[in-house]
Parts: structure tokens; C-alpha cells; sequence
């Protein structure tokens, strides 16, 4: 088997539940970290750009953990790692960093033991790490993805996007925990708002895959999530309700948020939500981006040796 000394991955973001698909849908998008991961004498991380200033440096960083699960399946031994993360995705958005780094993580150390585990090891693996399969799985294959967790595995399938989509970012300068956001859902739903949710996530994949954009105002609605997680993003109406204005097709929140994103013909809306965010006293980042149809890719590899 041939493996390597060094190895650089990028990976993209991901926009999680996508209004109705809560824990259910994910979308990777052209908004990358990039990762490089090698063999050294000893363990070394360095960040620079998003977290930085916070990222563990040591046993605890998710790189490394990552890596060290995947060595661990293999049956292999890796040794100490020299990681590089070049961060261009903001912590705590719901923009699927953790994610980046447990999909970028997984496809650098296998890639460095030679790619002794399949995808679905991988899948498993990561989603083990991150809890629920709606970041890491479009982080890991990109595009458009349904999945869901099945007796602990993940099941998913990428769906054919047709169409030209804009994602347009609305990224608020605030932090929002996953954990904390996933702590305000009720253990409960009345029914109506269950079949509410089946019917518009239906409408949502064939409004993506048959190049609907028409449908996409009713199919990104939600109500298992985003009115539960209100109190954290008390302006997402108002933002939700400029993005419209200003011409965009469907708008959600984006994971657990804050962000809000939305499926548009083009960047015009950024404006309007920035100004919504504004008059609520919040700061923003507009990014305009695409659907990453890849996910978690090698770029450069370095240095193959026997093992
Ligand atoms: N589906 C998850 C949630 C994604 O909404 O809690 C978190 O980014």
C-alpha cells in the first residue's frame, strides 16, 4: 500500500437543514478551508484565519482526534502529525466548521495511510464525531445531500442539482452554539407542523433537482426548528423578509445559525439583509457563493512512502 508524508485537503462549507430538512438535508458550498497534514517528530498545529485565536493546539483538536480515529480503524499507526488549518470558515455560524475539520480530517489521514477505509467507513466515522450527518456528509461529498442516521449509520444519497443556484450568506458578526441551539428544540411537534415540515423537505428536493425556482419560497419554510431557535436570532424574520424583497427565491437558516442563507438568482439580496441585520444593531460578512459539487478533495500530495 502506498502512503504519504504529507497532505493537503480542501474542504468546503455546508448549509445544514436547509429551512424544512432539519438533521435531514445539506449542501456544500464554494467556501473552503484548507488543511495540510503531515508526518513529523512530533504533534504541531498552527491556525491562522477563522479561530485562530482559539483552536486547541493539542490532543484536542479535532484534526488530530479525527486522524487519530481513523488510524485507530484502520488498525494503523499514524504518529505524531503536523497539521496546518488555513480557516476561512467562521466558527460557530452554522456554517459547518467543526464539520471542515472532522471531513477535511478524515480524507487527510486516510489519504496518509494509503485509503485503507471506504467512504461509508468514513461517513460513519465523521458523523460519530459530529453528531448528526447533515454538515459533515455534503462537507465529505459535496453537493446536494440527503442523509439520515439508521441504527448508527449514516444513509444518504446525493441528489442531482439542476439549475443555476447563488447561495447568498448572510454571516453576523455574533456566535451561536449548536449545542445551545439544539437545547431550545422541544421533544415534541403537533402534527400538523410534522406533516408541515414532510411535505415542503419533498418539495425542496424537486424544486432543486427539477430546476423549480417557483417552489422554492413554500418548499425552504420551516416550523421543527427555526421558530424554536428564534430567541438566539431574534431578527431572522426581518432578514428572511428583505432577502425576499430583494428578489431572492427561498431563505433559511443555515444549520443552527446565525446565518442566514439564501437561494437567489444572483448577490442583489446581500444588501437587503445586511441592512435588515444592521437596523437590529448586527454586524455582517455577505458572501455570494455556489454549490461545491466535491466536498472534501486532496490537493497536493507529497513524498509517497512504503509502508
Ligand atoms: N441539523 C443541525 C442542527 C445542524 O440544526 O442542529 C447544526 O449545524
Amino acid at each position: 500500500m502506498s502512503a504519504l508524508r504529507r497532505v493537503t485537503v480542501k474542504v468546503p462549507a455546508t448549509i445544514a437543514n436547509l429551512g424544512p430538512g432539519f438533521d435531514a438535508l445539506g449542501l456544500a458550498v464554494r467556501f473552503y478551508n484548507v488543511l495540510t497534514v503531515e508526518r513529523a517528530e512530533r504533534t504541531e498545529v498552527t491556525v491562522t484565519g477563522a479561530g485562530a485565536d482559539r483552536l486547541p493546539r493539542d490532543g484536542r483538536n479535532l484534526v488530530l482526534r479525527t486522524a487519530e480515529e481513523v488510524a485507530q480503524k484502520a488498525g494503523r499507526a499514524l504518529g505524531p502529525l503536523r497539521v496546518t488549518q488555513r480557516n476561512a470558515i467562521p466558527l460557530r455560524r452554522g456554517l459547518g466548521s467543526s464539520a471542515a475539520a472532522i471531513a477535511g480530517g478524515t480524507v487527510a489521514a486516510n489519504a496518509l495511510l494509503g485509503d485503507p477505509l471506504p467512504l461509508g467507513a468514513l461517513l460513519d466515522l465523521a458523523c460519530g464525531l459530529e453528531g448528526h450527518p447533515d454538515n459533515v456528509t455534503p462537507a465529505l461529498v459535496g453537493g446536494l445531500v440527503a442523509c439520515t442516521l439508521d441504527g448508527g449509520r449514516v444513509r444518504w444519497a446525493k441528489v442531482d442539482v439542476r439549475g443555476t443556484w447563488r447561495l447568498v450568506l448572510a454571516i453576523p458578526e455574533v456566535e451561536v452554539s449548536t449545542a445551545e441551539a439544539r437545547r431550545l428544540l422541544p421533544q415534541t411537534v403537533p402534527f400538523p407542523d410534522a406533516v408541515f415540515n414532510v411535505g415542503r423537505a419533498a418539495l425542496l428536493v424537486a424544486a432543486l433537482t427539477g430546476d423549480r425556482p417557483d417552489l422554492l419560497g413554500a418548499a425552504t419554510q420551516d416550523r421543527l426548528h427555526q421558530p424554536y431557535r428564534r430567541p438566539l436570532v431574534p431578527w431572522l424574520e426581518a432578514v428572511m423578509d428583505a432577502a425576499r424583497g430583494a428578489g431572492a427565491y427561498g431563505v433559511m437558516l443555515s444549520g443552527s445559525g446565525p446565518t442566514v442563507a439564501a437561494f437567489a438568482p444572483d448577490g442583489a439580496c446581500g444588501e437587503a439583509m445586511q441592512r435588515a441585520l444592521a437596523g437590529a444593531g448586527v454586524a455582517c460578512q455577505i458572501v455570494v457563493t455556489e454549490i461545491d459539487p466535491e466536498g472534501a478533495r486532496v490537493v497536493k500530495e507529497d513524498n509517497p512512502v512504503r509502508v
